[in-house]
């Protein structure tokens, strides 16, 4: 969808539907003051008829408002005035793109709530791109007819800021969110592909096209023989039950000073989890294909550096592989070496993400990162524990988890801090090696970081367990990948460049 800002009087716009914010009691946005007063009270006139009294989720359609340039005017409630969070508004903007997906407009425009401060204007403007975007995308790469496609789908959205004074905030915002719905887009569209096309084969000829024609980043891959010279016994042992070659992916995007130590962005590819010996129960295994998703999220925020051309250096590394049952697969017991020279004893094969992640921290120490996050849709647990709503947060450093969460908090995409305390270490003891891959069924998404802690000593760390905020699951019309956590990783990004308001 293309997106810009528009600058003119509500009532001078020439668009096929201007979308207009109704507050509570009927109360006009701005836009719809001025457009009440140049259309001698078209719309208190249509409001009095008392279709719309300006709570959230209700819309109304008008036509032929005099005096204006606009085809249509599409009101919409948005609730008290005073309740009007950016996530408010952000919803009410996904139910107004609802309603012209359905109408025939391809193209309008939206005016945006009055705001005190500039920080609100540039959320409110970052958040409507992302509702629009998220509100129109629609995966049917692999529907052999594009049943789902709306016939008349919206293509460009202007935004009009209340104020025309605030235009320059409005466009900041406007850019940030198109690059973070950008990143967000190919997280979903790789997420939502099955695990027969997306393999790590698929993952890795992706990060290259991603690179081919930016200068700024560099990607490369490290077959099979390579990781066995590194000694990444661990990431090759899940490896070995697929008949995939597992791809080390590593991208390398430079576009801070040459020398400043890069943000590290350690991704989870599984791109499908049978559980391997140790094999999952067949409901709803054919999710499991969405546990590339925290390599998705690296790659999604790659394309966001780029489209946001961030003064940052970064680097993204993802482990790629399938945990299958085979013959060759690791068995409960089975004991390997990881590249750190830390012996694992593999009691539950379906513990992959932490060996094949392992491997792939200790490989990241040669960048001499400034910070680390890995991402991962790593246990069921973080689900039983925090749902859908925020991603599990754990580290070993207090002000890289403080500003993850800020992150967090400023773009709608939450965390929430679990403790990463060393008394829970001891549930990894094992009799045969240095630790086992799992810790028991008490603190599942704790003893799986603690687990990756062992591989983190050398850089500032944080982990985000995304099992339960990466994909919507169930039979739903709305199952499927989120893009989470693009934006709150954008979005430290942002705040690490100095760049967010
Ligand atoms: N990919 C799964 C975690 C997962 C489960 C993500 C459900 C999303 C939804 C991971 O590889 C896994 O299987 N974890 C096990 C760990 C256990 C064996 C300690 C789990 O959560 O059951
Ligand atoms: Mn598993
Ligand atoms: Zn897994």
């Amino acid at each position: 969808m293309d997106f810009s800002v528009k600058t003119n009087h509500p009532a001078q716009l020439k668009t096929a539907c201007l979308v207009v914010p109704v507050f509570s009691r009927q109360h006009l946005s701005h836009a719809g003051q001025l457009l009440d007063e140049a259309s001698s009270g078209a719309l208190t006139r249509a409001l009095k008829r008392g279709d719309l009294d300006g709570s959230s989720d209700q819309t109304l359609m008008l036509y032929d408002i005099p005096n204006i340039l606009a085809e249509r005017v599409l009101l919409l409630g948005c609730g008290p005035v005073k309740e009007l969070s950016t996530v408010q508004w952000g919803r009410c903007v996904s139910k107004a793109i609802q309603v012209l997906d359905q109408a025939k407009p391809t193209e309008a425009v939206i005016a945006l709530p009055e705001r005190d401060d500039k920080s609100s204007r540039y959320a409110d403007a970052r958040e409507t791109v992302l509702a629009a975007a998220g509100g129109s995308y629609r995966f049917n790469q692999c529907k052999s007819k594009d049943k789902e496609k709306p016939r008349h789908p919206l293509r460009k959205l202007g935004l009009l800021p209340a104020d025309g004074k605030t235009a320059v905030t409005v466009k900041k915002g406007m850019s940030h969110g198109q690059a973070m719905a950008t990143g967000m887009q190919l997280a979903k569209d790789l997420s939502n592909l099955p695990g027969n096309i997306c393999t790590p084969t698929y993952l890795a000829e992706e990060a290259k096209r991603l690179g081919r024609n930016a200068g700024k980043l560099k990607v490369t891959v490290l077959e099979e023989k390579q990781m066995e010279k590194l000694g990444m016994g661990a990431l090759l042992s899940v490896s070995r039950g697929s008949r995939q070659p597992a791809k080390l992916i590593v991208m390398e995007y430079n576009g801070g000073k040459a020398g400043a130590k890069p943000v590290a962005l350690v991704g989870k590819g599984l791109t499908f989890d049978a559980g391997g010996i140790s094999i999952k129960p067949a409901a709803q295994m054919d999710e499991m294909k969405y546990d590339m998703c925290g390599g998705a999220s690296v790659l999604g925020t790659m394309a966001a550096c780029l489209a946001l051309d961030l003064p940052l250096n970064v680097v993204g590394v993802i482990p790629s592989s399938e945990n299958l049952p085979d013959g060759d697969a690791n068995k409960p017991g089975d004991i390997v070496t990881s590249m750190s020279g830390q012996t694992i004893e593999i009691l539950n094969t379906d513990a992959e993400g932490r060996l094949i992640l392992c491997d792939a921290l200790t490989y990241t120490e040669r960048f001499k990162p400034a910070a680390v996050v890995d991402i991962a849709t790593l246990t069921g647990a973080c689900i039983i524990a925090l749902g859908s709503h925020a991603s599990g947060l754990l580290a070993n450093d207090d002000r890289l988890a403080e500003e993850l969460l800020a992150a967090g908090q400023a773009s709608g995409d939450r965390a929430w801090q679990l403790p990463l305390w060393e008394d829970y270490q001891s549930q990894l003891d094992s009799n045969f090696a240095d630790m086992a891959n799992i810790g028991g069924r008490p603190a599942g998404s704790i003893t799986a970081a603690c687990f990756l802690a062992r591989y983190a000593k050398k850089f500032k760390w944080a982990h985000l367990d995304i099992a339960g905020t990466a994909w919507i699951s169930g039979n739903g019309k709305d199952k499927g990948a989120t893009g989470r956590p693009v934006p709150l990783l954008t979005q430290f990004l942002l705040k690490r460049a100095h760049l967010a308001e």
